[in-house]
């Protein structure tokens, strides 16, 4: 099985074909930024982005991605060269224990290459399948919208 993940071609055992992506993410490739919450597509922990799209990666079969694109936080940026968000979500202070915060940059990313300026209406929309137990809403819509001012 062939995956493409942040650019690059993986070869996968033929196992994991019919596992959900974001086991092997974590478990075959070593990507452990999308995290395991509820495992039904319901908390947004494991969301990352496949054909441009924001997706729980707990739902999606592995082997029905053979010609799909994902991304995942670890392609977003790099500590030396931060996306936008990741820099905001720095500056902002959002994370408090972090655990839902690579879910919620992925679906804010994925919100942000289709709606450049989103209205508060607009980020609730998008964001509201990614739960926070912190409560870091506020500071999460804050930095959403200075990462959307630095892209423009
Ligand atoms: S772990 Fe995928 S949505 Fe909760
Ligand atoms: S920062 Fe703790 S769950 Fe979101």
């Amino acid at each position: 099985m062939k995956l493409t993940i942040n650019g690059v071609v993986q070869t996968l055992p033929d196992d994991w074909r019919e596992e959900p992506l974001l086991y092997v993410l974590r478990e075959a490739l070593g990507l452990v930024g999308a995290k395991f919450g509820c495992g039904l597509g319901q908390c947004g922990a494991c969301t990352v982005i496949i054909d441009g799209e924001a997706r729980r990666s707990c739902l999606e079969i592995a082997g029905s991605l053979e010609d799909s694109l994902v991304e995942t936080i670890e392609g977003l940026g790099k500590p030396e060269q931060p996306h936008p968000l990741q820099s905001a979500w720095m500056e902002q202070r959002v994370p408090q224990c972090g655990y839902c915060q690579a879910g919620q940059m992925m679906s804010a990313a994925a919100l942000l290459r289709k709606t450049p300026r989103p209205s508060d209406d607009e980020i609730e929309a998008a964001m509201e399948g990614n739960l926070c137990r912190c409560g870091t809403y506020r500071r999460i819509r804050a930095a959403i919208k200075q990462a959307a001012e630095a892209l423009s």
